[in-house]
């Protein structure tokens, strides 16, 4: 535990925005991310934003030998510290938004979840439509979604527009108790029944499109 969170701290120092935090996450609140996975199956799970392994570790617990786990981050030195850790795992140095790519490369079409580490109430608003519009491409109909946020960041506009961002895009979205085991405080989203495109929120529709469309081009 003392070399992830050593890890973690001096990758915080290097690039705060990207890493949003300064240690791991608990494990009680990798363990309510967790808890939401299926647990019959082979379910093809991908979670974006790992770290050095908080939420690794519940998934693989959970999974407990079945199914498929990628993982996709973008800071190299969380990636090879996760290869270590997880050879079962498929650890992707990249960013979220190529998930649909990912997926592609190795015959997939669909995950049945998305487990996101990913510091939404950090990102602009281009960005969170970018990433929450490859979610939404690659998600199962009747796959899950699971995000965490910060307690204290809850009532920023970034974590409202993130918030009303789930709530235009799927049918269902819960969120659940606070976790107060966590430094800071949190809580999860669960998100399913993702709604075809035309469904969502026609504002939110228009902008995943032009801002995925203006990323692709770039
Ligand atoms: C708040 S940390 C969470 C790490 C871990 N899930 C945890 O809870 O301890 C956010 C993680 O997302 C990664 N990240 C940020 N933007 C990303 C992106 N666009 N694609 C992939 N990973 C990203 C960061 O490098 C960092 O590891």
């Amino acid at each position: 535990m003392g070399i992830e969170r050593n890890l973690f701290i001096r990758e915080f120092l290097r690039n705060p925005l990207r890493t949003a935090s300064i240690i791991p996450s608990s494990r009680s609140v990798a363990r309510c991310m967790a808890a939401t996975l299926p647990i019959e199956g082979d379910p093809v799970v991908v979670e974006l934003g790992p770290g050095t392994g908080a939420f690794t570790t519940e998934i693989q617990r959970r999974l407990g030998g079945r199914g498929r786990h990628l993982a996709m981050e973008l800071n190299d030195k969380f990636a090879a510290l996760l290869r270590d850790r997880f050879p079962a795992v498929d650890v992707v140095v990249g960013d979220a938004a190529h998930v649909r790519r990912l997926l592609g490369e190795r015959g997939l079409d669909r995950a049945d979840a998305i487990v996101s580490g990913l510091p939404y109430a950090l990102f602009s608003q281009p960005l969170q439509h970018l990433l929450m519009g490859a979610v939404r491409d690659c998600l199962a109909p009747d796959g899950i979604f699971v995000a965490f946020a910060y307690v204290h960041a809850a009532w920023s506009p970034p974590a409202r527009r993130f918030s009303r961002l789930l709530e235009s895009l799927f049918g269902e979205v819960a969120v659940g108790k606070i976790v107060w085991a966590n430094l800071p405080p949190a809580f999860v989203y669960t998100a399913r029944h993702v709604k075809s495109p035309q469904h969502a929120n026609a504002r939110d529709r228009g902008a995943i499109d032009s801002w995925r469309d203006s990323w692709r081009d770039s």
